[in-house]
């Protein structure tokens, strides 16, 4: 077995299921010591204890910054740093713009952006402090193209680009990386509705189907590890394609 992050602590927001609770068992794999920080916590502590001592669960709604700082002190109190942040926590909502609700449109852009905006103030004295670091910003395809109806989803997106890009200007010379993750279909529960047909679907991604979320896992890895060291303020796709352009027809 290859132990391509051992020796670091990796804090994975929404760490509970889907995508994060993938990165969680990959990171584990390659040596890495997990925080596995949700809202959903009987699943996020039956994945702790199925990953045995590398792992911890802790409550974490990410739109709250007293409960970023909770999350940060028990990092530390039970693996003593903190070498890596996955901002992965989202959701998605969609709808017509005319018929999408303020509160859909606040409560989208207080997860999926300012969430990870809270996270990196909160994790960046920790991770200065175990420098070399890297934070890790869950997007998507939908911050690098758009689809219709997806207004606020796509906004939030193209936020976290944003973010990301500034953020790892600025946080260069404390030795912190930090780099955007975009994401084509994967099948999760985020996606069940989407898998169901609408509003888009992945047929029009060249792979034609949803990715398994093994299958994005090995880019968080290779963005945690050292193997990654040159590369920050930079977008990182795993799409099936459907970024590239259209198949025609
Ligand atoms: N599934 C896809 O097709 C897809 C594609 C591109 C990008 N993404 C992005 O990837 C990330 C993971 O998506 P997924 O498909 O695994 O989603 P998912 O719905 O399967 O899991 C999301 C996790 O985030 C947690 N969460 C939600 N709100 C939270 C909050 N306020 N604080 C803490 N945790 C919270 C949920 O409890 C859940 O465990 C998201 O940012 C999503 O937008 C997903």
């Amino acid at each position: 077995m290859s132990r391509r992050l051992h020796g670091k602590v990796a804090l994975i927001t929404g760490g509970s299921m889907g995508m994060g609770a993938s990165h969680a068992r990959a990171c584990v794999a390659e040596g890495a010591q997990v925080v596995i920080a949700d809202i959903a916590d009987e699943p996020g502590q039956a994945l702790a204890r199925e990953l045995g001592d590398a792992a911890h669960y802790v409550h974490l709604d990410i739109t709250q910054p007293a409960q970023w700082q909770q999350a940060v002190a028990a990092t530390l109190g039970r693996f003593g740093k903190l070498n890596v942040l996955v901002n992965n926590a989202g959701i998605l909502t969609y709808g017509p713009v005319l018929d999408y609700t303020l509160e859909q449109w606040n409560r989208t852009l207080a997860v999926n952006l300012t969430g990870q905006f809270l996270g990196i103030q909160a994790c960046v004295p920790a991770l200065a402090e175990a420098a070399p670091a890297s934070i890790i910003n869950v997007s998507s395809t939908a911050g690098l193209s758009a689809y219709p109806f997806m207004a606020g989803y796509g906004a939030s997106k193209w936020g976290v680009r944003g973010l990301t890009k500034s953020v790892a200007l600025e946080l260069a010379e404390r030795r912190i990386r930090v780099n955007s993750v975009h994401p084509g279909a994967v099948a999760t529960a985020q996606s069940a509705a989407l898998r169901q047909g609408q509003p888009s679907d992945p047929d029009a991604s060249s792979l034609k189907r949803f990715a398994e979320p093994e299958e994005i896992s090995p880019l968080i890895v290779y963005l945690a590890s050292d193997e990654s060291r040159f590369s920050t303020g930079a977008e990182f796709v795993a799409d099936g394609g459907i970024t590239a352009g259209s198949l025609g027809g």
